[in-house]
């Protein structure tokens, strides 16, 4: 089968979410399986694009009402990913060290979207499937469906999947002469609220919607930021498929970022390595219990819980146990986070920005995983943290609650239902009592340390939803 995904972000090309680690790792098993698999995303000004060799595979122009973008598709020569690249270079909209947060944020996606298409649909052959995530690639399928331009593609089907639906990419009908010419009997299907919707138009057009876990497609029924009720209509042609891990990636035996790679035969002695250098790095305690957070530091992952959740079990605990957080976010947050800095010196510490090395030790030398999130659509952390022997502690929600079980009942982590401080501080507490029960603690790890988050199984699935919707076409 011959399929195309498209996105904003790939790892380990761009990456700001999970959604990176997701269409990095996805079409390497695809691919893997037997499938030709091709990802489109845009081409940014990123460390990736400097250390990789390219050829130009197609040159276009793309016209938003009367402004004009040259644009160029970059094939990675090697396939080194595992699957084949393409980046969309709009120099004029994307060469920017950032992935998102601009002004002319609309105009960029759509932009990249019609370029995209462009390509594809000047290729010889005609793909099985496309795969759009996120808002971003929202407006593609519409246009594969009603923009003339595009009637070469029409027949092909489309799948977008969900990472997050509280993004939704809206945009007001004055900019909806940027899209493609097509028939305006079907200005209707742009329409969410008195807005073209992106996202709600992907979840319209696609033959087939997925949600990176089953329990957040039960969740968007009930809270969508406004697509509820479309949601419940969908319901038919959706499926909920939990995300994978890459276990090449992840893998504590050869993590070169560790400072000690272990097995699960291993794990006390190379997590007390690892914990060790973490702990010298940041001025904690490595005889204590650990308890990290990693991540953005939003009001759906939980992040505004963060600074008085420390405070309080800190001061409960005087000190007995050591917070880390490694993330950055909301300005208010942050500052909220380093001011706990000098008050608990030696027992907290916050690293505000975003490393992919120290994140792997941080998995690898903590004893606890923080996710007290509000929102989590799947969330890939408190798989890593599983890998690498580290307890997830969870708000049971979205992918969260189809993840990790409480020790309680045999499980491999630890789960409270609110996303309340009272909550993260009673979880600790329990979290507290378990470490000093190495017996006990060391079940509980070892069961997350094998529970099987490979992407194999998640190939299958999405390959049964394409499967199904190319035999409805
Ligand atoms: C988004 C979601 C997260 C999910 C990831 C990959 O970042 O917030 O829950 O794991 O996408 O699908």
């Amino acid at each position: 089968m011959e399929l195309f995904h498209i996105s904003a972000e790939c790892f380990p090309v761009a990456k700001v979410g999970g959604l990176a680690d997701v269409v990095g790792a996805l079409p390497k098993y695809q691919t893997k399986a037997g499938h030709e698999v091709r990802v489109i995303i845009p081409e940014y000004d990123v460390v990736f694009m400097n250390e990789n060799a390219f050829e130009t595979v197609f040159k276009g122009n793309v016209s938003l009402g009367n402004l004009n973008f040259p644009f160029s598709v970059h094939k990675e020569s090697t396939n080194k990913l595992g699957f084949e690249l393409y980046l969309v270079a709009i120099p004029e909209l994307f060469d920017r060290k950032q992935v998102y947060g601009f002004p002319d944020d609309i105009e960029r996606f759509l932009a990249f979207q019609i370029a995209a298409l462009d390509f594809i649909s000047n290729r010889d052959t005609i793909p099985d499937i496309i795969n759009c995530h996120d808002h971003h690639t929202g407006l593609i399928p519409f246009m594969m469906l009603y923009s003339f331009k595009y009637e070469k593609l029409r027949a092909v089907p489309t799948v977008i999947t969900i990472h997050n639906g509280l993004y939704q990419g809206q945009f007001g009908f004055e900019k909806m002469n940027y899209i493609p010419e097509f028939d305006l009997i079907h200005k209707n299907v742009l329409e969410w609220d008195h807005c073209i919707n992106s996202l709600a138009v992907a979840v319209k057009c696609a033959g087939g919607v997925t949600t990176v876990s089953p329990s957040y497609l039960d969740e968007i029924n009930g809270f969508a930021n406004g697509l509820e009720s479309l949601f419940q209509n969908v319901r038919y042609k959706s499926k909920g498929i939990l995300n994978g891990i890459d276990v090449e990636i992840w893998n504590s035996m050869t993590d070169a970022m560790l400072e000690k790679n272990y097995s699960i035969a291993d794990f006390e002695t190379g997590k007390k390595a690892n914990k060790e250098k973490l702990c010298s790095l940041f001025n904690l305690d490595a005889t204590k219990p650990l308890f990290s957070f990693i991540g953005r530091l939003f009001d759906e992952k939980g992040g505004d819980l963060l600074p008085d959740a420390a405070f309080f079990a800190l001061k409960e605990h005087a000190n007995e146990i050591n917070i880390f957080v490694l993330g950055s976010g909301n300005a208010t947050i942050e500052d909220r986070l380093k001011n706990l800095i000098p008050e608990f010196k030696g027992n907290f510490n916050a690293s505000i920005g975003y490393n992919e090395a120290l994140a792997h030790l941080v998995y690898a030398g903590s004893d606890f995983m923080l996710m007290p999130s509000r929102v989590e659509p799947c969330g890939l952390n408190q798989m890593y943290a599983m890998r690498y022997g580290t307890i997830p502690i969870v708000r049971r929600t979205g992918g969260l609650r189809d993840t990790v079980i409480d020790f309680g009942d045999d499980g491999n982590g630890i789960c409270h239902d609110q996303a309340s401080v009272v909550d993260i501080c009673y979880s600790i507490r329990r979290a507290k009592q378990l470490f000093e029960n190495k017996e006990a603690i060391n079940e509980v790890i070892e069961r997350g340390m094998n529970t099987d988050n490979s992407w194999e199984r998640v190939c299958q699935e999405y390959l049964e939803m394409y499967n199904t919707i190319i035999d409805k076409k």
